[in-house]
């Protein structure tokens, strides 16, 4: 019987094998590739052929890279499937050199365009071929190119391709998303050049801007602010008469890089990684609030640092106080004098900026500062200026008419911009302004010590100057607001346990509401803590800097003696337990809904773990600390506080355990030994018992034993996980994204340590490779396993005191 399986089995092994070796270099006139075949590049790295996305049974054309068949860069018919039920799809070459992806029914699903100028050129003998950089090419006898795929992107941008407009073909080449990870059919977000005044990259949603990744500076596009050159590729931005276009280069052939558009319009990064067989994910760029195109309305800046993120330039005011106030700054901020014009006006230095909107921007590549500051005076609608090549010296000039639209503050990197003023509202920082000219100009003519001295000198008086700069309120003594206590307590009524909200493992939290109608959070600290008062505080301005839109915000703080206080934005809907675990409040949060709050969780644990400076650990992630806002967006609570309260390093083995029982891995509950896949643990605990509905601690499978992670796994090797969907889950599912979610689930539930995917990956899983990996055995899957209920073991006091269960 074993043997008869093993045979069957090689055999249908050897079927595939055969299979997938019906491939070819090209494709001649009259020919054809039938879905089961496919077409390679001579290197071997690429194939184009028929495949069906996730779960779906729709065939598509594609192009793929061999090493990864679920990375489908390029889609022929993404917008017109074929079904396979009448007989199998083809793909054939006509003698006008056009390709026709025709169906059973010799119905055409698809054809290469031969609109273009291109195809005049005389197609004799022509051919298909896939080359070595993953581009389909048609050409004739004479090797003239008829036409390519690389001139119809979809939502990957390949190396060597051209993102852009190209006046020859008129053609212009945009990135556009899957409709999501299993239908390629174009979707909502578009990535697009516009050649309006300096071109520069839009995102749009619905063709409606939604971020702008800007222009370009010599080196890179100024939504990022680090400008070290990559390792992987290059990239080049041409503007002339005829293109407009981004291109980038691999600097080893060998290395794949690619940049894709994904399902919810996040342009993203992504690297081979050899030794993994497997994509990292490079850069999502920063996803904050001042990422949202135009925030702050016009002639105003975002600083993410700031509270609230929205400050009018210097000279401005808002054009609308009362909305302003509230912070609805659509309306932006207009000039408080009007300019001069007559040759008195001058400029505000702006450091680390993300250049305006140049849609109504000016520029010559040749102009140096001087000659652009000249330019700019000259025009009386002109608002600023700057180089348009940062590489160097700086070269180029960029100057901008009447509005400035779209600029935020980095920390570091970024560019400088000079933003033009009257001279009364100069001398209102006159210091400043002189300071930072006169360092420049200092730097270019003192040499040697003279530039060492001098500029310590300088340094020196602008941190005079800085710290002798009188504070809002002169109540900010750290770098974030400052609540009095009085303030707290008559918000909170004293503390009173009408306005008790919960308790967390730090201690409670109170509503609050301040004078003026705003709510708050505001946590309560339970006494002790290791450390000390400057340590503490250090640590609540790092945290406060944590910003991403899947974290609580941390408004300020309030240490008066043994009051510590914490005071975090107010989150309307409670936390996620209070309604995936209740039986009515459950058919609240739909199936679309909790896709979104688990890719949020997702991400807010991804910036935390990799992109935050901080490299923070949770720790303690469970239902009860993911609070959701008005719209149901899920955000992180009680991070950073781990790092706070106990100091210990990362990775380290610590003898206090923190967290709750149910979301802790047993390296933790057992030796103490915790890293970043840990908080993966907890993150595997929540989507479960996101599809599920049910509470990982307390579930009980009464037939097997086994606790709802080895029920799950049960289910799932059985072929049966859909069944684990909660009830009320039944009219909005996704099959795919359930199933993806509780594979997911499991691969981070996983017993060892190094099984478990860290949260890039995740967030990769989730946004759909297709092959995944079979998850093994989950950690603590029985019921009756003594490390999952605390009522068995230690019921001592550190423990106890730091386990408190949220809620
Ligand atoms: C797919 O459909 C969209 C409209 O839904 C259209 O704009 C786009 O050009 C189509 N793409 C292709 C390749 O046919
Ligand atoms: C499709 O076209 C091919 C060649 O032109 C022909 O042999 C075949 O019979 C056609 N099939 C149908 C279903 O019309
Ligand atoms: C070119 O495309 C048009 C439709 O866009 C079609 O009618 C025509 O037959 C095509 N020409 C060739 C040679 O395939
Ligand atoms: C390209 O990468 C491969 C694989 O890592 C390496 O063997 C090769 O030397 C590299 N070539 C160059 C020119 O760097
Ligand atoms: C941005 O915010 C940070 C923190 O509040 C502050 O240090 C910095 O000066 C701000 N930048 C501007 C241009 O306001
Ligand atoms: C807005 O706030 C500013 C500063 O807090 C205050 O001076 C101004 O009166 C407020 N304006 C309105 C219309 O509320
Ligand atoms: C750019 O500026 C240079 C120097 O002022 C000038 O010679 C050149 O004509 C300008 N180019 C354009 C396109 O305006
Ligand atoms: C100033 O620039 C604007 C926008 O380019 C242009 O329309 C206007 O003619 C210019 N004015 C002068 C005086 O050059």
């Amino acid at each position: 019987m074993m043997a008869s399986f093993r045979v069957l089995y090689l055999y249908f092994l050897l079927l595939c094998f055969v299979e997938s070796l019906t491939s070819r270099d090209t494709i001649t006139e009259g020919n054809f590739i039938r879905d089961g075949e496919t077409l390679v590049s001579s290197n071997r790295f690429f194939e184009l052929g028929f495949f069906s996305p996730g779960s779906s049974t729709l065939r598509y054309l594609g192009i793929w890279y061999r090493e990864s068949p679920s990375t489908v860069f390029w889609v022929a018919n993404r917008n017109t499937s074929i079904n396979n039920v009448n007989g199998k799809g083809l793909l054939r070459l006509n003698d006008q050199g056009v390709l026709l992806l025709l169906d059973a029914k010799n119905n055409t699903m698809w054809s290469s365009d031969n609109s273009s100028t291109t195809t005049r050129i005389k197609a004799y003998n022509p051919f298909a071929q896939l080359l070595d950089s993953g581009n389909l090419v048609v050409k004739n006898d004479a090797f003239d190119r008829l036409w390519q795929s690389f001139d119809y992107p979809c939502d990957t941008l390949m190396p060597g391709m051209k993102l852009g407009w190209d006046q020859e073909t008129g053609l212009d080449k945009v990135l556009s998303s899957w409709k999501s990870s299993y239908d390629p059919g174009q979707g909502d977000y578009i990535y697009k050049i516009d050649r309006k005044g300096y071109p520069q990259l839009f995102a749009l949603r619905s063709s409606k801007v939604m971020f702008r990744p800007g222009s370009w500076n010599g080196i890179t596009l100024t939504w990022l602010p680090n400008h070290n050159p990559n390792p992987i590729f290059t990239t080049e931005f041409v503007v002339n008469e005829k293109e407009v276009y981004f291109t980038s280069e691999l600097r080893n052939n060998s290395i794949f890089s690619r940049f894709a558009v994904n399902p919810s319009g996040i342009g993203q990064r992504f690297d081979w990684v050899i030794q993994t067989s497997s994509w990292q994910l490079l850069s999502t760029g920063s996803i904050d609030q001042c990422e949202n195109y135009a925030l702050c309305g016009a002639n105003s800046i975002c600083n993410i640092s700031n509270n609230p993120v929205c400050e009018c330039l210097r000279g401005y005011e808002p054009k609308n106080f009362k909305e302003w106030n509230v912070s609805n700054w659509n309306s932006g901020c207009t000039r408080r004098v009007s300019l001069d014009c007559g040759g008195g006006d001058g400029f505000k230095q702006y450091t680390s900026i993300k250049l305006p909107d140049t849609s109504s921007s000016w520029y010559n590549t040749t102009m140096n500062l001087k000659e652009c500051k000249k330019t700019c005076l000259q025009n009386c609608s002109c608002a600023a200026y700057s180089n348009l090549d940062i590489r160097g010296e700086g070269s180029g000039c960029l100057v901008w008419f009447d509005h400035l639209l779209d600029m935020r503050q980095f920390p570091a990197g970024g560019q400088d911009l000079y933003v033009r003023l009257p001279a009364s509202e100069l001398d209102h920082f006159r210091d400043e302004g002189r300071g930072s000219i006169g360092k420049k100009k200092l730097a270019g003519i003192v040499v040697g010590c003279a530039i060492l001295a001098m500029s310590f000198m300088i340094l020196g008086l602008t941190l005079i100057a800085r710290k002798s700069k009188p504070r809002n309120s002169g109540k900010e003594v750290m770098d974030i607001p400052t609540f009095d206590l009085s303030v707290i307590t008559k918000a909170t009524d004293n503390f009173s346990t009408i306005n008790k909200l919960g308790e967390g493992g730090f201690g409670p939290v109170y509503k609050g509401t301040l004078e003026d109608g705003q709510e708050l959070a505001v946590k309560r600290l339970s006494a002790k803590s290791g450390q000390g008062m400057e340590e503490l505080k250090n640590e609540i301005v790092l945290i406060a800097k944590l910003q991403h839109r899947n974290l609580v915000k941390l408004l300020g703080c309030c240490i008066v003696g043994d009051e510590k206080l914490l005071i975090y934005e107010y989150m309307s809907n409670k936390s996620l337990d209070y309604f995936i675990f209740d039986v009515t409040r459950s058919n609240l949060l739909d199936w679309p809904k909790r896709w979104h709050i688990i890719h949020g969780i997702a991400r807010g644990l991804l910036y935390l773990h990799m992109d935050s400076r901080l490299r923070i650990i949770h720790r303690d992630l469970k239902t009860s600390n993911i609070l959701l806002d008005a719209y149901m967006n899920p955000k992180i609570s009680d991070f950073g506080l781990a790092r706070t309260f106990w100091d210990d390093q990362v990775d380290a083995n610590t003898n206090k355990i923190v967290g709750t029982y149910g979301y802790m891995p047993p390296e933790y509950v057992l030796h103490g030994c915790f890293s970043m896949k840990s908080d993966v643990f907890s993150f595997g605990v929540i989507v479960l018992e996101i599809v599920i509905g049910k509470k990982n601690r307390g579930f009980l499978d009464q037939e097997y034993g086994l606790n709802l992670l080895g029920h799950a796994w049960r289910l799932w090797i059985q072929g049966r996980a859909m069944e684990l969907l909660d009830e009320c889950l039944r009219e909005s599912y996704n099959e795919y994204e359930v199933l993806r979610c509780v594979q997911v689930g499991l691969l981070c539930v996983q017993q060892k340590v190094e099984d478990r995917p860290d949260m890039s990956t995740v967030i990769l899983m989730l946004n759909g490779e297709k092959l995944l990996p079979q998850p093994k055995v989950p950690c603590f899957y029985t019921a009756g396993d003594v490390f999952a209920d605390p009522s068995h073991r230690m019921s001592q006091n550190e423990i106890s005191q730091t386990m408190l269960e949220g809620r």
